[in-house]
């Protein structure tokens, strides 16, 4: 069935239905985006749907990142991911797109669609597909042989985005060509991806994610310009072994072109684990105060009102998506959504900061201007102003940014409704954006050193949430005819009334509850707390206007039916959930909850908390060992050329990509005729980074050696990936046949950042091999041609995979494994029944205890979850997508070890357990 709907894709009969929601006009100014003329904030979270192979947890994801206040998302798209070889291509089941975007509509995400065709994401190959790597002509460039393979995949991908479009009633709000294409430059290139997109169809601005900062060539004047050019900023960079060390970058989005708004095209939120430090640092160094002080401060300083933060969720380079030298398996990235889709304290921060940005209007259309002068220059501050409406926008923070003094002082401020001296305060790396003049629904807020969550109108009343540092003063002033009623339901506030102005003011601490009414206003409830209380808010958007839920681990969405709240949420532990909405009844997860009315008008309702989970121990094991030699599929390796700009010294070319052979291990077998004169064998193997490559001579084990990353053009670097390995004496016999067998472990392809080819196009495999003292010696090759139906990149070539022992119910003669296994491939595997409770989302993974002198490729149910790399790397836990987990489950390990080892215990481990609503 599934076949037969593939092909009926493939060979374009059945097209999925184009989106059904109202048509929309997108354009755009100097100042933002709109949609039918409304200026819109687009406020984007990145996030890679090929990192996520379980398409119901897109929708988790995706739900988890509208929770937190974003109204967009930046996806790659990933022409290798769904393309084997030349001219085939898969848009189904973990691939299929238009199920992604259908999704986005549905939840009402806009989306910035970004189809490189290059992306670079850290993944193999930068997202080119490696049969690309035998194509004649230089990538990224208008040379014909690219031109002819990118086309392949545009004319595929494109018409699938131009049916999402926001002017079609879909979600895609822009178009991204390309990718921090900066350097080797190539305008006629530019401009034919975006005459293809046009020609598809596309009729939203086409935009740009310009490198560096912007700095470098950049798309946003003469030949290939984009309408909207962006850019890309890492402030903090991606060495997570310093968290605290911030460098002198600001990370201030530079504005590229008068006519367009200004673009975050992609602003750091996480890092790559470049140097092995744990992407728990990663999350330091990204973390709450690195989001304070560089995320607000772009806000106030650029006025940018389009921005994608990469990521918001990074998840897992599964099968043979990593590119080898920046990354493992996991791609967790520090991100305020873990690879295990656990929210964390940068999720919070998002909420805090995104919840402001959906609900200041103002916010989308400002101008700089003067801000109101500190009495202590450690104090700096930065101002914008909406030229419409006076708001305005003030940034508050330490003149040296890095700095975590404790600072008090005053400012001196015209804000809109007169001229107010202002207490502040700065302590430790923080940042604050103050408003002053604002609408706040039926208020008007004069000023505040409390920064604002967000307010909804709650049946006819303002619901304002305000929050600042727990222990740090607050104060508000609101303007009223004559003096309101106020009523302090919670908390220590003093109120005090004069010429106007109602000012407040309070410790952060809690939650504290005051009622105001009269003074001439409609009612308002203002809930002031402290950054932790003002996390503990959703907003949540329903028919009738947003809402605000209090508590839960998670508030999914929220739909309003006559006089009941219908919620859908997630809970971590049991507890009180309280809904700000003009209800009187609520319903959690489908069931009515009782629900008793509070002093400040809300519902609150007590949830029940998760199950517990009992996970089964992995075991009892089965094992089938590798034969040294064993391979399938066996071709003669006798190339000689390569289009490659990386040449052999030495022919035939024994480069894996080609012979059609681009994931994994790749294994060769060298014939020769003994001499008897052998003395050593010197092999040269790029892999990418942490590869390695295993040698053995007429069966008999020589050692192993690690494989270098690049190997220089001009001429091969002798040194690159090198193996010496001594020929035993007395094993070769003059005049008898030697076989040499080499078991190549590649990590995925380099990506193309510099758009010329010697990195994208370095072998994979055997560079180089002599055997001194030995007369010729022919080669053959065995690896894997990536057919698998998990997709191009889910097998190598190792002769189980090849045999297909990863998949479940794999025959053969699996027996109990030694105690201790020989260099070389081992293969174990054992299944494993699970019983989760129902309405329970449950994260699990496989855990590895630390280990050294093996590795493991890991399969759950056929699909290969990542690489265990022992110490090479800081990766131990495997992250298992729930969507390739059953009630039974096949778990398959190949162990490949460099020397005997006893392969130490796994276990399965639940990384979060909430019981949910259902997504
Ligand atoms: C950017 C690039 C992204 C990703 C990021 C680092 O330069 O556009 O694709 O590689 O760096 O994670």
């Amino acid at each position: 069935m599934r076949l037969l709907a593939v092909l009926l894709v493939l060979l374009g009969v059945v097209t999925a239905p184009a989106s059904a929601g109202p048509r929309h006009q997108v354009g755009y100014d100097r100042y933002s985006l709109t949609v039918d003329g409304q200026r819109v904030l687009l406020w984007a979270g990145e996030f890679h749907y090929f990192r996520l192979p379980s398409p119901d947890l897109w929708r988790d994801v995706l739900e988890k990142i509208r929770a937190a206040g974003f109204n967009g998302v930046s996806l790659y798209f990933h022409w290798g991911y769904h393309s084997p070889a030349p001219g085939v291509y898969d848009f189904t089941g973990v691939r299929d797109i238009d199920r992604l975007l259908r999704l986005a509509d549905e939840l009402g995400l806009y989306v910035v669609a970004r189809p490189g065709p290059y992306i670079n994401a850290e993944t193999t190959g930068g997202g080119f597909p490696a049969w690309l790597k035998t194509v004649p002509g230089r990538a990224r460039s208008s040379d014909p042989g690219y031109t002819r393979a990118y086309r392949e995949w545009l004319d595929r991908v494109n018409p699938i985005l131009a049916r999402h479009q926001v002017s079609r009633g879909g979600s895609v709000i822009a178009y991204n060509v390309e990718n921090e294409y900066a350097v080797n430059v190539d305008p006629e290139y530019v401009v034919d991806l975006q005459d293809r997109a046009r020609a598809a169809g596309v009729d939203v601005p086409i935009v740009h994610n310009n490198c560096c900062g912007g700095y470098l060539a950049n798309w946003s004047s003469g030949r290939g310009a984009v309408q909207i050019p962006g850019v890309d900023d890492y402030p903090v960079g991606f060495d997570c072994r310093a968290p605290d060390a911030w460098g002198e970058a600001e990370g201030v989005t530079r504005r590229l072109r008068e006519d367009a708004p200004v673009y975050a095209a992609e602003y750091q939120a996480g890092a790559i684990d470049l140097h092995d430090a744990g992407y728990g640092a990663c999350r330091d160094l990204t973390g709450p105060d690195y989001m304070k002080v560089f995320h607000k401060t772009n806000l106030v300083t650029s006025g940018a009102t389009m921005f994608g933060y990469y990521m918001t969720f990074g998840g897992t380079s599964w099968g043979w998506l990593p590119q080898p030298n920046d990354v493992y398996t996991s791609y967790d990235y520090g991100a305020a959504i873990t690879e295990s889709r656990g929210l964390t304290p940068k999720y919070d921060e998002f909420k805090r900061q995104g919840y402001f940005a959906a609900t200041v209007a103002p916010l989308t259309k400002t101008d700089a201007s003067d801000a109101p002068a500190p009495a202590d220059p450690a104090v700096a501050t930065r101002a914008r102003a909406n030229p419409d409406t006076g708001t305005q926008f003030v940034l508050v923070r330490h003149a040296d940014h890095r700095s975590s003094a404790d600072v008090a002082t005053t400012l001196d401020w015209a804000t809109p409704d007169g001229r107010y001296r202002v207490p502040v305060r700065v302590r430790g790396r923080d940042a604050k954006v103050l408003l002053a003049g604002y609408d706040l629904g039926g208020q008007r807020l004069v000023w505040s050193t409390s920064e604002l969550l967000t307010h909804t109108d709650d049946g006819g009343r303002d619901v304002a949430v305000l929050y600042g540092r727990a222990g740090e003063q607050g104060s508000a002033v609101l303007r009223y005819a004559s003096a309101p009623t106020v009523r302090v339901l919670a908390g220590d506030v003093r109120s005090s009334y004069a010429d106007g102005d109602l000012r407040l003011d309070y410790p952060h601490t809690g939650l504290a509850r005051v009622l105001v009414s009269g003074g001439g206003r409609r009612p308002a409830l203002l809930l002031l707390g402290t950054d932790e209380e003002a996390a503990k808010f959703w907003r949540l958007p329903t028919s009738a206007g947003p809402v605000l839920v209090r508590g839960t681990a998670l508030a999914r969405s929220a739909e309003v039916r006559g006089d009941r709240l219908h919620l859908r949420a997630d809970t971590a532990e049991a507890g009180d959930v309280e809904v700000f909405a003009p209800v009187s009844r609520l319903s959690v997860g489908g069931r009515a909850v009782p629900a008793r009315r509070t002093p400040a008008g809300s519902l609150v309702a007590h949830l029940a908390g998760p199950a517990p989970v009992r996970l089964p121990e992995p075991g009892p094991w089965g094992y089938r060992p590798e034969q040294p030699g064993a391979g399938t599929g066996w071709t003669t390796a006798d190339k000689t050329t390569t289009e490659s700009p990386i040449k052999p010294r030495d022919l035939p070319v024994l480069y894996a990509d080609e012979y059609g052979h681009h994931n994994g291990a790749v294994r060769y077998r060298g014939e020769f005729t003994a001499t008897g004169a052998e003395t050593t064998v010197t092999l040269n193997a790029i892999t990418g980074r942490r590869g390695i490559y295993l040698v053995w001579l007429n069966g008999r084990y020589l050692g192993s050696a690690a494989g270098g990353t690049e190997a220089d053009a001009e001429p091969v670097n002798p040194d690159a990936g090198r193996g010496e390995f001594a020929v035993p004496p007395g094993l070769l016999v003059p005049g008898a046949p030697a076989t040499l067998s080499v078991l190549v472990e590649n990590m995925g392809h380099n990506d193309d950042w510099t758009a010329d080819d010697t990195r994208f196009k370095q072998p994979r495999g055997l560079i180089g091999a002599t055997v001194a003292g030995a007369g010729p010696v022919t080669w053959r090759i065995s690896g894997s041609r990536g057919m698998d139906e998990r997709g191009p990149l889910n097998t190598g070539g190792l002769h189980g995979e090849l045999s297909g022992w990863h998949l479940p119910g794999a025959g053969g003669d699996w027996r109990r494994p030694p105690s201790r296994v020989e260099p070389g491939v081992s293969w174990y595997r054992t299944t494993f029944a699970l019983d989760l409770p129902r309405d329970h989302d449950v994260s699990l993974a496989l855990r590895f205890a630390p280990a050294r002198g093996y590795r493991a490729l890991v399969f759950v149910n056929g699909w290969n979850v990542g690489q265990y790399l022992g110490d090479l790397s800081p990766q131990r836990d495997f992250v298992l997508p729930n969507g390739v987990l059953g009630r039974h489950n096949a778990l398959t390990l190949a162990v490949i070890a460099t020397e005997p080892v006893t392969p130490g215990p796994v276990e399965l481990v639940a990384l979060g357990n909430h019981r949910t609503g259902g997504f």
